[in-house]
C-alpha cells in the first residue's frame, strides 16, 4: 500500500515536468535538486539525492557513462549516463550501454519500475542487480536521471553474433 501511494505521488510529480525547458541548464538543476534548495526540476529533492548516490555506488556510470571507469570517475556530472559507443562483444553478439538520460525521458515512473523489475537484458548489463533493488531505490534512480535531463545521442543498436561492430569493443571469451 505504501509503495502504491509513493508511486502515485511519483507519477504525478513526473507528469508536471517539462524537460525541454531546462535542457541547457543541467548543472544548476542538478545542484538545486540534490541540495533540495529548489523544486525547479519538479522532482522530489530527497529522492534525487538518493538516486545520485545509488547511481554512483551501484556502478551504473561504469558502463553507461563514456570514459568513466578509465578516468577514475572524473567525468562531469552533466555527461553521466549518456550511453556509450564502446561495445561489449561475446557469444550474445555486441551490446551497447543505452543512453539512460534519453531512456527515462520517455517513461513514467510506473513504466520505469515495470522495465527495471522485469528486464532481462543481454550481458554485461547486471539486470539481476536491478531486480534486487527496492522499488524506492529504483524510483530514486529514476528521479535522479530525470533531474539530469535528456541529452546526447542514442547508443549504437545491438548487433547479433557474427556481425562485425564498426566501433571499438571489449571482447569477452567464448568467441573467435
Ligand atoms: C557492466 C556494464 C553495465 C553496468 C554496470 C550497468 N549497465 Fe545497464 N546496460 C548495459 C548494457 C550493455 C545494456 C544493453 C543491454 C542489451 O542490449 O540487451 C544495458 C541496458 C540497460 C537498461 C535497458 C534494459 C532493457 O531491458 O531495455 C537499463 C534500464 C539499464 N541498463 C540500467 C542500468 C542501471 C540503473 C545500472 C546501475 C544500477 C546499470 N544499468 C549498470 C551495461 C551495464
Amino acid at each position: 500500500m505504501k509503495s502504491k501511494l509513493w508511486l502515485g505521488a511519483a507519477a504525478v510529480a513526473a507528469h508536471f515536468c517539462v524537460w525541454q525547458a531546462f535542457a541547457s541548464d543541467a548543472p544548476t538543476r542538478i545542484a538545486a535538486a540534490v541540495t533540495g534548495e529548489s523544486t525547479v526540476s519538479g522532482e522530489p529533492a530527497g529522492h534525487v539525492a538518493r538516486g545520485r548516490y545509488l547511481v554512483q555506488v551501484a556502478g551504473c556510470n561504469d558502463c553507461h557513462t563514456p570514459g568513466y571507469a578509465g578516468q577514475a570517475g572524473k567525468v562531469p556530472e552533466q555527461d553521466w549516463l549518456t550511453g556509450d559507443a564502446l561495445g561489449w562483444t561475446g557469444p550474445w553478439g555486441t551490446t551497447y550501454p543505452i543512453n539512460l538520460r534519453l531512456f527515462v525521458a520517455d517513461l513514467t515512473a510506473g513504466q520505469w519500475l515495470t522495465v527495471t523489475r522485469n528486464a532481462v537484458a543481454r550481458p554485461p548489463m547486471p539486470w539481476f542487480n536491478l531486480h534486487a533493488m527496492s522499488d524506492e531505490d529504483l524510483l530514486a534512480i529514476y528521479h535522479y536521471v530525470r533531474a539530469l535531463g535528456p541529452t546526447g545521442q542514442p547508443a549504437p543498436a545491438y548487433l547479433p553474433p557474427g556481425v562485425a561492430a564498426a566501433t571499438p569493443v571489449v571482447r569477452f571469451p567464448g568467441i573467435e
